[in-house]
């Protein structure tokens, strides 16, 4: 109960689909109690990306102490728990498993309801955590390490996807350009830091369209095109600007994201967009995303740099939102690496 008397709702939230073993409590959906996160970046920076074997052990050896902080700091016990979420798909197998075995052995061993989430889903319901005014409908850019979605988000737990990449995800793209630069991992952050002493006109990379699908991404292209130009310098004995390569990428990326999400606001009418997932913290994309909006009157929204990255306060969100829309999931709940959004 609060001090009103009403009474609140408590998800603890699991998260482990990639590298961060995290554990959350969330109160009504949108006020986050305790947001626990165990990243794993140093260990997997030495292979320079993530190992999922490796992933998959760590989250075993943290999941208890995260939930057990996750819960301390919020000054709940299972007790108080209305409902557990965990993220089922999509993400390593592995590492996925970790976490709904751990959520469904509490959810049953306490007698409270489990709800599987899909983790972009978490990734857009990040944004609802410090805009108590966001409401669907809106559109929303999901850029993260696995996905690139242009997503109408027509009600809670009700998507329409618009448009999708083709090949590489936006921050797979930045992963890669960083570990060819020889920036290491991972790579978006880096490349965010170290574009900021460049120039995003040096270097002309291209700006890749799917013709018949104008939300369709692609940035293979771009991709190859840096590794190609810094093969080319290396070939005629010079070096490179590690710099300008960052900061000309960085803009190829973030003009087509603009670009798309503008077309989309403008045939659809769109008057709140929000971005999410680990790019979304990107310095160049959120000025530039910022700007194009305020020149048509639509409203940005975007977490947090911490709610952008993985975290399990997001999957809390999205799993309030379920939970009140009726989803409950059986025990046979399983781990769907390649789960598609709106799937259930
Ligand atoms: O959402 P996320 O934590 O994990 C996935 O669900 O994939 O996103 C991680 C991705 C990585 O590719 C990382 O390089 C990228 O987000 N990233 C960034 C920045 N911070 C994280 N990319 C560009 N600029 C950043 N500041
Ligand atoms: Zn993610």
């Amino acid at each position: 109960m609060d001090e009103n008397g009403e009474k609140n709702t408590l998800i603890l939230a699991i998260e482990s689909s990639c590298d961060e073993t995290a554990a959350a409590v969330v109160r009504n959906g949108r006020e986050v109690l305790s947001n626990i996160i165990s990243s794993q970046i140093e260990l997997h920076t030495l292979y320079g990306g993530v190992v999922p074997e490796i992933a998959s052990r760590k989250h075993i050896e943290k999941i208890n102490q995260v939930i057990e902080a996750a819960l301390a700091q919020a000054g709940a016990g299972l007790d108080d728990i209305d409902a557990i979420g965990v993220t089922y798909g999509p993400g390593l197998v592995g590492a996925l498993l970790v976490g709904v075995a751990e959520a469904k052995a509490i959810a049953y061993a306490a007698g409270k309801p489990l709800i599987g989430v899909h983790h972009i889903e978490g990734h857009i319901a990040a944004n609802f955590i410090e805009h108590a005014d966001l409401e669907p409908p809106f559109f929303c850019l999901v850029v993260s390490g696995g996905h690139t979605h242009l997503v109408r988000m027509k009600g809670y737990g009700e998507f329409d996807i618009i448009g999708r990449t083709r090949d590489d995800a936006a921050g797979e793209a930045f992963d890669k350009v960083a570990r060819a630069i020889g920036l290491g991992y991972p790579g978006g952050p880096k490349i965010d830091k170290v574009a900021r002493e460049g120039s995003p006109d040096a270097i002309v990379f291209p700006r890749a369209h799917v013709e018949e699908a104008p939300y369709d991404f692609s940035f293979s292209g771009v991709k190859s095109a840096v590794l190609n130009y810094i093969n080319g310098c290396k070939m005629k004995g010079g070096s490179y600007s590690q710099a300008d390569v960052a900061a000309s990428f960085q803009k190829a990326v973030t003009d087509v994201l603009v670009d798309k999400a503008m077309r989309a606001v403008e045939e659809y009418d769109v008057d709140k967009l929000a971005i999410a997932g680990g790019v979304a913290s990107n310095s160049a994309l959120r000025e530039a995303m910022q700007a194009a909006c305020k020149k048509r009157g639509v409203r940005l929204y975007y977490p947090s740099p911490v709610y952008c990255t993985d975290n399990a306060a997001m999957i809390g969100v999205a799993a309030y939102y379920e939970y009140r829309n009726g989803t409950r999931h059986g025990w046979d709940l399983n781990a769907v690496p390649n789960l598609r959004l709106g799937e259930r």
